[in-house]
């Protein structure tokens, strides 16, 4: 079995640190205007809040999601997600957010043979894999070329090799890049498994067109995974679920602690998960904020933002990025993604979560400042 690399584990490898990055500077989390990890900036909607409420107030001594144990089957929440998109309940497993699945799916791609990972790609999948040894080699893309780009696009064929499993990041992070269903789709045809993290798709205007969800009753050698931290906001509370074969998942229910979703996430998911009108209000705002903050940021000397279909976006430059990341914390409290841990990617990268008009402007603002110093 292979250690995990101590580097796996270090905070750089993941947006979102307030706490930590409020006690190096000496404020508070509210002081930090946070575009390193890529969470809808008005969330949770009302209704999270309405239903953490409605569970605080049940008197001591009665039921609650709160008080008792969850549903070992997690019936009700599993139901919820199956009827949002027209599937088998036995084909739905919720996971304490999409991490912890990736933990029970790099067992089977681990046992299946070598993964192929696209790369730059998101630092949880080698994570997962080397809790099981999983061997993974690095599947370099192109890079989005900067200019108007209509999405979909083709994801590029793989390249010819031994690899059995493959893990596709829909729309993929770090780059925001929105791969077509009619160029995945063949790729059943190659793998013995293939991973699609749909964990952004929601977010994005017309994304749901290029899931993969309706293809998983008919290929068990395919499993997509979505994330409902992003789209709701509630990374803290955590919520996730997986979609592929009844058989698999069973096994890795048979693996996983017995309750990895708390009462309070699955209360919220079963109210939320078919919220279309949440939905839509998100993929309106990535639709106004995107090309906007894409247009502004096209106006700063000595960077370049690459086009994305998602709610993030990276920036390129010539230069080190790493000191005015830096000053942009220090000096105003704005956090972006250094994006060193990215494999391919480095110092003359960042990563830039879209939020609303307002801080969009602040973001905007403290740029400007340090680029012109
Ligand atoms: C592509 C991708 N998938 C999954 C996740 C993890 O989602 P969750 O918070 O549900 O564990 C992230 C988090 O950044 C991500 O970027």
């Amino acid at each position: 079995m292979g250690a995990v690399p101590p580097d796996l584990l270090s905070p750089e490898r993941h947006g979102g640190n307030l706490e930590a990055v409020a006690r190096r500077l000496g404020c508070r989390p509210a002081d930090l205007l946070d575009a390193s990890a890529s969470l809808v900036p008005f969330g949770p909607p009302a209704s999270v809040r309405r239903v953490l409420q409605a569970v605080l107030s049940t008197p001591p001594g009665r039921p609650s999601p709160l008080r008792d144990y969850p549903d070992r089957e997690q019936l009700r929440l599993r139901r919820a997600i199956a009827a949002h998109h027209q599937l088998d309940p036995a084909a739905v497993l919720p996971g304490n957010g999409a991490a912890e699945l990736f933990t029970w799916l790099a067992r089977d791609a681990a046992a299946a043979g070598p993964s192929l990972l696209p790369t730059p790609g998101f630092a949880d999948y080698p994570r997962a894999l080397a809790c099981w040894g999983g061997a993974w080699s690095a599947w370099p893309l192109a890079l989005p070329q900067p200019g108007t780009v209509a999405w979909p696009q083709p994801l590029p064929p793989p390249p010819a090799g031994a690899d059995s499993a493959l893990w596709i990041t829909n729309p993929h992070n770090p780059t925001g890049q929105l791969w077509s269903r009619a160029s995945l789709e063949p790729l059943l045809e190659r793998f013995a498994l293939v991973i699609v993290d749909e964990a952004f798709l929601p977010l994005v205007p017309a994304g749901e067109s290029q899931s993969l969800l309706p293809l998983v009753a008919s290929h068990s050698h395919l499993v997509v995974i979505r994330s409902l931290t992003k789209l709701l906001a509630i990374a803290g509370l955590r919520l996730g679920y997986a979609v592929a074969d009844p058989a698999r998942l069973r096994r890795w229910a048979a693996w996983r602690d017995p309750w990895p979703v708390n009462g309070l996430a699955a209360a919220v998911g079963e109210v939320l998960v078919g919220d279309r009108r949440w939905q839509e209000r998100v993929q309106r705002w990535v639709a106004a904020e995107g090309p906007w903050l894409q247009q502004r940021l096209r106006q700063l000397p000595g960077l370049t933002p690459l086009p994305s279909a998602a709610n993030f976006l990276l920036l390129r430059s010539d230069h080190s990025l790493v000191d005015l990341r830096e000053q942009l914390e220090c000096r105003h409290r704005v956090l972006l993604r250094d994006c060193r841990s990215f494999e391919g990617l480095g110092e003359r990268w960042l990563r830039v979560a879209l939020q609303d008009r307002r801080n969009n402007r602040r973001l905007l603002r403290a740029l400007r400042q340090e680029i012109s110093r």
